[in-house]
């Protein structure tokens, strides 16, 4: 069985009580249902882990490339507009890598319309709200051919 890896970044840990007029009243664990539970649909094993440090993160990525993870749904949070390291983790491991945010980060202040992710990322998605998740996942099993479940 492939596996992906569902990595989220720095505050996501406190989705639920965290702003939830923008990132809405699901908890991490919501979101790990939901990956878990449409990954299941493609046959994919899920790994997946939140950090509030960089260097997990990039160890992470680092991790599933180097066990051939079939890829990797990341929402980078802050660290999307900060993080050339994360960039540079993302370019070394040549696993596809697909982008999420909850929010809408273009419709917010400006600082989060830039993302050093997104030019390494193989697609990116943002403002479906957790719903981003299992579209990413989705959209990664075709990228890589693999079909649902019947
Ligand atoms: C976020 C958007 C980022 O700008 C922010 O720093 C986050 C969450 C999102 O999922 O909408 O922490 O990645």
């Amino acid at each position: 069985m492939a596996t992906i890896y569902v990595l989220n970044g720095p505050n996501l840990n406190l989705l639920g009580t965290r702003e939830p007029e923008i990132y809405g009243h699901a908890t991490l664990a919501d979101v790990e249902r939901l990956c878990r539970a449409t990954a299941a649909r493609f046959d994919l094993a899920v790994e997946f882990r939140q950090s509030n440090h960089e260097g997990e993160l990039i160890d992470s990525i680092h991790e599933a490339a180097r066990n051939g993870a079939a890829g990797i749904v990341f929402n980078p949070a802050g660290y999307t507009h900060t993080s050339i390291a994360m960039h540079d983790a993302i370019a070394a491991g040549r696993i596809p890598v697909i982008e999420v945010h909850i929010s809408n980060v273009f419709a917010r202040e400006s600082f989060r319309a830039h993302s050093y992710v997104a030019p390494v990322a193989r697609a990116s998605l943002c403002g479906f709200g957790i719903d981003g998740y299992a579209l990413a996942i989705t959209g990664l099993a075709a990228m890589i051919g693999i079909a649902a479940k019947s």
